[in-house]
């Protein structure tokens, strides 16, 4: 019998070594036969560790597991999937998982992550192989038509990025995965990395072959050490394989991947200052022109894109353009892997096609607040993206809609509050976290930041009360104005919308206006 236990540092968080040893100990104690393969995580995370068992109708599966229950499992017969009380049926078919529409993380939970096998048994590999039959402006007219765009936050059309790096004449290119995942509540980037990291390598394999880049560079965050391992022993597979290295399949073609660790600066996922610390220099942000599409990367074209941007790649040019297209709503076009965390029942990685709203990912999947009070609040896209109040919960996700309201979907992780939160200290942690990630190279943000703590302290505190509610607009104006990147130019979003959607929390009216 085939036992899969997840080795993603979700579930390893709670536990799933020690369920994997049990469960190895226990079959080996009592005669049985049983293959263990170490997994992804399916995403559902108050399961964790979900234990599924192969069988003929497909994998059941029994969550969350504790060490303590293994003997009991093995007692009603789970290898053989007979009923117990953590018993939830087959995977496929429990419901937070059935609503979704995993495109990017069809197989992730699925395979074993370093398998090759594994992968290509699973439409793996697909994608490139018909990429290496088209010239590079097909395969970036491919990525145009999909509508993909990028989603490591600003949304930027993949296609027309890879164009620019297309139309560049340079004898060195390179591709740079940005998979510096430090969002507050974000996570999917390091469950492709930990669950299916050959998707990652095929996409920007795929990347390469389009703009004619040979040399590609993952700068990983460096709080992921599982990812670390997962992608270095996926790395070395496609080498031997040849899906890596000087002969890309046969074809001629060569594309080589390292993996760089990242020393812990949230800035450094700002993709200059990225490309400064991958050039062995301090992360500050570099002035934009020169894009790093034209000069990025040691001054050479450089395809710089998120996770899962490039995981996205490899089902366009597997099923085709339109196919990916045809999920979504308005100008999001595919699907968004949703995070949800915080407060909430029901976390995990919810994929669904652009369209869907937030109430219904807060209520549906989420379940409500896990503390069982109202949910008051939701931060979306990041410690740098704006609150919302449940009058805005029907907003559906779709980028255009949440610029309408003020607020920005980032990199799709969603934080959801109760109603104990107070928002003036939601204000000032956002202050605070801009002060202390601050690269330092611009005024409005080196300064602005800490000002901004001290002003929210002068206002939660009472003093000088209207002028200094004056001061946090005024400043705010001056960050969103004035600074050089997102992290001074987007603390003003959650500063300025908690202030807007509850005035009451900085003692002000309920009903005041912006
Ligand atoms: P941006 O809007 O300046 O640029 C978007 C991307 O398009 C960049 O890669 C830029 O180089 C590229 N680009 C623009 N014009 C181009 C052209 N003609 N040809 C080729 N490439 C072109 O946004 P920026 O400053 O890179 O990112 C800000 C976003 O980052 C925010 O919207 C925020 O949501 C997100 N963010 C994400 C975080 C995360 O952890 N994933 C953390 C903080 C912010
Ligand atoms: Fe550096 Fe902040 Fe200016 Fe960005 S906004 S360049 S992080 S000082």
């Amino acid at each position: 019998t085939k036992i899969y236990i997840p080795r993603d540092s979700s579930a390893l968080a709670v536990g799933a070594e020690k369920v994997a040893v049990a469960i190895a100990a226990e079959a080996k104690s009592r005669g049985l036969d049983v293959e263990i393969i170490r997994n992804g995580s399916r995403g559902l995370y108050w399961l964790e560790t979900l234990v599924e068992v192969s069988t003929a109708n497909g994998r059941v599966a029994y969550g969350p597991v504790k060490v303590n229950d293994v003997p009991s499992l093995f007692d009603a017969d789970f290898i053989n999937a007979k009923p117990h009380t953590l018993c939830l049926g087959l995977t496929e078919e429990i419901d937070w998982l059935k609503k979704q529409q995993r495109l990017t993380f069809a197989r992730v939970g699925v395979i074993n992550p370093v398998s090759l096998d594994d992968y290509i048994a699973h439409d793996g590999y697909q994608g490139l192989k018909n990429a290496l039959k088209l010239s590079g402006a097909d395969i970036v007219k491919a990525v145009t038509d999909s509508g993909l765009r990028g989603r490591g936050g600003a949304a930027f059309p993949t296609g027309i990025k890879w164009n620019t790096v297309l139309g560049c004449e340079s004898e060195q290119k390179y591709v740079v995965c940005n998979a510096d995942e430090g969002d507050s509540g974000t996570y999917s980037d390091r469950m492709i990395m930990e669950g299916d990291p050959f998707v990652l390598i095929e996409g920007m394999t795929i990347a390469g072959v389009a703009v004619g880049a040979t040399q590609g560079y993952i700068y990983l965050r460096s709080e992921y050490p599982h990812a670390l391992v997962t992608l270095n022993q996926a790395i070395e597979v496609a080498n031997k394989a040849g899906y890596l290295g000087d002969n890309l399949l046969g074809s001629g073609k060569a594309f080589h991947l390292e993996v760089r660790r990242a020393a812990g600066a949230y800035v450094c996922g700002e993709e200059t200052s990225l490309l400064e610390s991958l050039e062995g220099k301090r992360g500050l942000v570099r002035f934009k022109p020169p894009l790093p599409a034209i000069e990025g990367l040691f001054g050479k074209p450089t395809v710089v894109n998120n996770v899962i941007s490039l995981a996205s790649v490899p089902i366009i040019l597997d099923k085709g353009a339109q196919y990916y297209a045809d999920y979504g709503m308005g100008r999001s076009r595919g699907t968004l892997p949703i995070q949800l965390a915080g407060n909430l029942k029901h976390n995990g990685l919810v994929e669904l096609a652009f369209g869907a709203t937030l109430r219904e990912l807060l209520y549906d999947f989420g379940g409500g607040a896990a503390s069982g009070k109202p949910i008051r609040a939701v931060q979306v896209g990041g410690p740098l993206g704006a609150y919302l109040p449940e009058s805005q919960f029907d907003t559906p996700l779709d980028y255009e809609a949440f610029a309408k309201i003020w607020a920005v979907l980032g990199h799709g992780g969603i934080v959801a509050f109760d109603d104990t939160v107070d928002m003036s200290k939601m204000a000032r942690y956002a202050f605070e976290f801009c002060a202390v990630e601050s690269c330092g190279k611009c005024t409005p943000c080196r300064i602005g930041s800490t000002r901004g703590v001290e002003v929210i302290d002068k206002i939660r505190s009472g003093k000088d009360h209207a002028k200094n509610i004056q001061l946090v607009r005024d400043l705010s104006d001056t960050m969103l104005n004035g600074s050089l990147c997102a992290l001074g130019g987007m603390t003003p979003y959650p500063v300025l919308s908690a202030l807007n959607h509850f005035p009451q929390d900085f003692g002000l009216p309920a009903e005041t206006q912006a």
